[in-house]
């Protein structure tokens, strides 16, 4: 399984999809850079969830708040105060851990060896501890496990400590710490803040919903799994705004169209799942994640929470600002409930690249190789098309050229014919291009090429004048 894990984060690299950030320094932790394909593929992404969101729902538009907020901002949304992680030092190697973290992987230990009840048992005793914050107990039970650091190979651990995951800076010159602001640890505030600025605007009526896509900044201690968890990532977050009272239905409703829009984007059924949450975090009175199974396990890709009033409630009494709604339906005042979906946009990437990754055997008997190509949706794939005369010569470049320019306004193509056809075939499986245009002899006498279809490697001919709507209707979601 890790090897696969290995493959693909190789495969990202070497084909331009993601780089380990500032790499000629040996990197910085979990921190990552997007190359040319990358950042097309992540731009895809975020035009999908964006026009998902904003065009095929009325009843939601898009915000672009900034990633500074007033200090205060962090006080009413309890993130000062609880977005904490439980961390443990070993005294030896001088590591930091995440205390749950340890207790969880060592459930997945029982697990694996076949001790279901056992993992079980761990997993809900360590549930309760951290919902109570007995972090003494929580020490307690690492060393009644006999947990041992990876690196030091003893159990010398210090105290259980929470640690705030908040990056910080200094907003001016002011160095008496009065100027502390924090890097957002999610999106969702700067739609709070904004809710009346929003409804008022653009005349909303409740209910509606506000989408968002942007960075966000969180100090995780465990950076592990490549993209799957960033100190530096991005957020696509929809806060939908309904009467109270109305939220579980609309919790329901947002949980079941999330999960659909995964399948619909090319993720396999049975990779995906729901896992409710039992401990909840500050601001939820329902929570659900969106599960894949990645080739590290099932973990979360997006979460869907019923936040009730608390964050529009809690700004209210922070800055006596007041942050009502009135209904005319119903000719009631009142604070609106919220129900949030919240996607990375990274750790989406990181799902539709493993998803999209295939390693598969062709030919037969002593010819049979390995085909490794990327089977993403179309409408994601980083180029549409490639345009490849077959050979360098009799004027095929030139109708090569003429071919690709006719398409390059309307979608990302490339023109390439260095190399042999097959290899050029190669190289767009390997960065999941869905089509290849093959430009020969034959398109000179009749205006017609050779259209070779990604994942079944099937070629038809077609005429040249069909290319831009056929590339138009078979790229669209
Ligand atoms: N506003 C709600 C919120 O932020 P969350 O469960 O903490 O909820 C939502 O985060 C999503 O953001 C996660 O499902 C995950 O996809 C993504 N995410 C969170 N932390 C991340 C990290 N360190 N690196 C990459 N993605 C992350």
């Amino acid at each position: 399984e890790n090897t696969l894990f290995r493959d693909i984060i190789a495969h990202a690299k070497e084909y331009g999809f993601v780089y380990p950030s500032s790499e000629i320094y040996e990197g910085l932790q979990a921190v990552y850079d997007y190359g040319p394909y990358g950042a097309e593929l992540k731009k895809n992404i975020k035009e999908l969830w964006w026009n998902t969101m904003t065009r095929f729902n009325d009843d939601i538009v898009g915000l672009d708040s900034a990633i500074f907020m007033h200090p205060d901002t962090w006080k009413a949304s309890g993130h000062i105060e609880s977005f904490n992680d439980p961390m443990i030092d070993n005294k030896d190697s001088k590591k930091r851990y995440r205390a749950d973290v340890l207790l969880e992987e060592k459930a997945a230990e029982y697990e694996n060896s076949g001790d279901q009840e056992k993992a079980d048992t761990l997993l809900k005793k360590t549930g309760q501890l951290l919902e109570a914050e007995d972090l003494e107990a929580v020490r307690a039970l690492i060393i009644a496990e006999d947990i041992k650091c990876p690196i030091s190979g003893t159990a010398n651990w210090t105290e259980v400590r929470q640690f705030n995951l908040m990056f910080s800076t200094q907003m001016g010159s002011v160095s008496d710490g009065s100027g502390k602001i924090y890097l957002r640890p999610e999106t969702a505030q700067g739609i709070f803040v904004n809710f009346l600025n929003v409804q008022k605007t653009a005349r909303m009526k409740v209910p509606f919903g506000i989408a968002q896509i942007g960075k966000a900044f969180r100090n995780e201690i465990v950076a592990r799994q490549f993209i799957f968890r960033m100190r530096e990532f991005e957020q696509m977050e929809m806060q939908f705004f309904v009467r109270p009272g109305e939220e579980m239905e609309w919790y329901e409703k947002w949980r079941d169209m999330r999960l659909k829009w995964h399948k619909a984007i090319g993720i396999a059924s049975e990779d995906l799942r729901l896992h409710e949450h039992e401990k909840l975090a500050h601001y939820a009175n329902a929570a659900v994640d969106v599960e894949y199974k990645f080739p590290f396990g099932f973990k979360e890709v997006e979460g869907i929470h019923s936040r009730t009033d608390f964050d529009l409630k809690s700004h209210q009494e922070v800055s006596k600002k007041k942050l009502q709604y009135f209904d005319p339906e119903i000719g009631k005042n009142y604070i609106p409930y919220v129900v949030e979906t919240s996607v990375g946009c990274d750790r989406l990437f990181l799902m539709l690249f493993c998803s999209a990754f295939k390693n598969e055997e062709v030919g037969e008997g002593d010819k049979i190789k390995t085909r490794t190509y990327l089977k993403l949706h179309p409408a994601l794939a980083p180029v549409k098309a490639a345009i490849l005369p077959l050979t360098k010569k009799d004027g095929l470049p030139e109708k090569g050229q003429e071919i690709y320019k006719s398409l390059k306004g309307a979608f990302n193509v490339v023109y390439e014919e260095a190399a042999s056809i097959g290899k050029r075939y190669t190289r767009q499986d390997l960065i999941g291009t869905p089509f290849c245009i093959a430009v020969d002899h034959q398109t000179l006498e009749d205006e017609t090429v050779t259209i070779r279809h990604r994942d079944s490697t099937e070629q038809e001919r077609m005429p040249v004048s069909e290319l831009e709507s056929y590339i138009m209707k078979s790229t669209s979601f």
